[in-house]
């Protein structure tokens, strides 16, 4: 009785320093970071370029720190190794978004792929985009409209000789144009001036609409707030959803006429059908993939990929321009190589881009240099979770920077010098775009990489392939290179890239 009595007491004991032990174990603590007041928190001004404001932050606080804004908590990671273990050691647990008040009103309620929370929502609309839009099959199927689109730029510069050119609106032209034949092409019937149309109307709130959603609201620090500011930052942004709608809402009707005209008819229609076309059957299934898809849903999802593609490839195109004409040396060896893969007497086609490597390497450098989305996009922990020997609890908003990522000289040479050759030698064999070396990730990494990466490294090097083949490229008479960006989520240049070619080739009826 008496050992039996021992043992209980002793077995309580342990446990009871057991549990004292566990909950004494001291928790990680918060990242180190700049003093902020109560309530407000920092209070300095962040600057137009936020990702410069975070990398000079991370030279005084260190790879990661932690800024409170009114009452919430950001991190900002700067470093390769912590990055890896946000987005491959912790990925599924930062696997979600923290969409800003704006963005999630803009996206009907963030039903897109980009501020979709991590669920079987965002993995159905996520796959069925990559699986049915951008499958190998389906990119080659729809090479046609990449040459097509392409060629009409190249003719349209050749017939303005002598008159400057402004890059980034060419690029974007030409992206949203194929982006549109891939999503509704069918549906217009490959209507040109439909898609001209469309084209023009989308680029035209296109920038107006990335504004609002980049510029912060006070409930975006402060959501108790939320119930006197929603109204007003909701009457903004549908003001926005309803342009949207104006240009949507006509295509889809057009495209529910042909489904429907389809599934009743006995003769099977021979012509392609394009994603918005598939997206509308499977809204009609009765499966989970059906009853997922309302309007709404295809609506933002259509948003995202238009939005997605054409402003960060125009954006890049713009950047590599800039950075050959600030280094006319390189310019001229891309050239070089352009002349001995295509030659003089041709045009550049798909099946010469995986022989432009030094082309390849010069986008890679002006994308480590220039990101397109130098802070990604955000990302927030579904629980609170320890990184770098810190805490980050629930619900932070974090970015990796991937700014000071790029530009850190403890994992690169001379930084901010614009060498291409730093992705052709040995070391850089995995510097590419899958995200898995985490000193380069200019399209992220881990569940939430871009999921347009096999469109976005097609055009880019096929549109810049194009104009370095075609032309030779310069400033304008007194003209100087403004290298300056500003931040509205893409990282712009400040002012547009406005230049003036001079024709290389000496048969430019092979544009015809
Ligand atoms: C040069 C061109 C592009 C760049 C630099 C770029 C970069 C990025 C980056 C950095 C992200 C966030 C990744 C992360 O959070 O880890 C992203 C997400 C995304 N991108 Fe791209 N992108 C480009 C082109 C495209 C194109 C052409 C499309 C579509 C056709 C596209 C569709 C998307 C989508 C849907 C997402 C959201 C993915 C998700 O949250 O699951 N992007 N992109």
């Amino acid at each position: 009785m008496e050992t039996i009595a021992l043992f209980t007491i002793s077995a309580l004991l342990l446990s009871a320093l057991w549990v004292y032990a566990k909950s004494s174990k001291k928790a990680a603590p918060l990242p180190p970071g700049p003093f902020g007041f109560p309530i407000v928190g920092y209070l300095p001004f962040l600057r137009p370029n936020l990702h410069h404001q975070f990398t000079d932050l991370a030279h005084k606080h260190g790879p990661i720190f932690k800024l409170q804004l009114g009452s919430r908590l950001f991190v900002v990671v700067n470093s390769p190794s912590i990055a890896k273990e946000v987005v491959r050691d912790h990925d599924a647990v930062f696997a979600n978004r923290s969409p800003p008040i704006a963005g999630r009103i803009g996206t009907y309620g963030g039903r897109d792929i980009a501020w979709s929370p991590n669920g079987t929502y965002w993995r159905d609309i996520r796959k069925l985009f990559v699986r049915e839009m951008l499958s190998s099959a389906n990119l080659r199927a729809c090479y046609e409209h990449r040459r097509e689109e392409v060629r009409k730029a190249i003719r349209s510069v050749r017939s303005r000789t002598g008159e400057a050119v402004n890059i980034g609106e060419l690029a974007s032209s030409t992206e949203i144009r194929v982006v549109e034949r891939m999503i509704w092409g069918s549906t217009l019937g490959s209507d040109e001036a439909k898609i001209d149309q469309f084209g023009a109307e989308f680029r035209e709130i296109m920038g107006k609409y990335i504004a609002i959603v980049a510029e912060p609201n006070i409930s975006d620090f402060f959501p108790w707030l939320a119930r006197f500011d929603l109204q007003r930052v909701e009457a903004r942004m549908e003001g926005m959803v309803k342009l949207v709608d104006n240009i949507f809402d006509p295509i889809i009707k057009e495209g529910v006429r042909i489904v429907s005209e389809k599934s009743g008819s006995t003769t099977k229609r021979e012509e392609r059908k394009d994603f918005l076309q598939i997206l509308l059957e499977l809204k009609n299934r009765d499966d989970n993939a059906g009853k997922s898809l309302d309007f709404q849903a295809i609506k933002a999802m259509l948003l995202d990929i238009v939005i997605g593609a054409t402003d960060t490839t125009a954006t890049m195109v713009e950047w590599v321009m800039t950075s050959l004409l600030d280094n006319p040396e390189i310019m001229k060896e891309v050239q070089t190589e352009l002349e001995e893969n295509v030659g003089m007497n041709n045009i550049v086609e798909e099946i010469h881009l995986p022989k432009l490597i030094y082309l390849d390497a010069v986008i890679k450098e002006t994308l480590r240099l220039y990101p397109a989305l130098p802070l990604l996009l955000n990302r927030s922990p579904t629980q609170s979770t320890q990184v770098g020997g810190y805490t980050i609890p629930k619900d932070t908003t974090l970015f990796l920077n991937i700014h000071a990522i790029h530009r850190d000289p403890q994992v690169w040479d001379n930084p901010l010098e614009f060498r291409p050759e730093r992705f052709l030698n040995q070391t850089s064999s995995g510097l590419d775009y899958t995200g898995n070396d985490h000193r380069f990730l200019p399209f992220g990494s881990g569940r939430r990489i871009c999921a347009g990466i096999p469109l976005a490294e097609k055009m880019l090097v096929y549109i810049l392939g194009s104009l370095l083949h075609s032309f030779d490229w310069h400033l304008s008479e007194g003209e100087k290179l403004d290298l300056s960006s500003k931040f509205l989520i893409v990282n712009k240049k400040s002012d547009p890239l406005i230049v003036v070619p001079t024709p290389r080739l000496s048969n430019f009826e092979l544009y015809q």
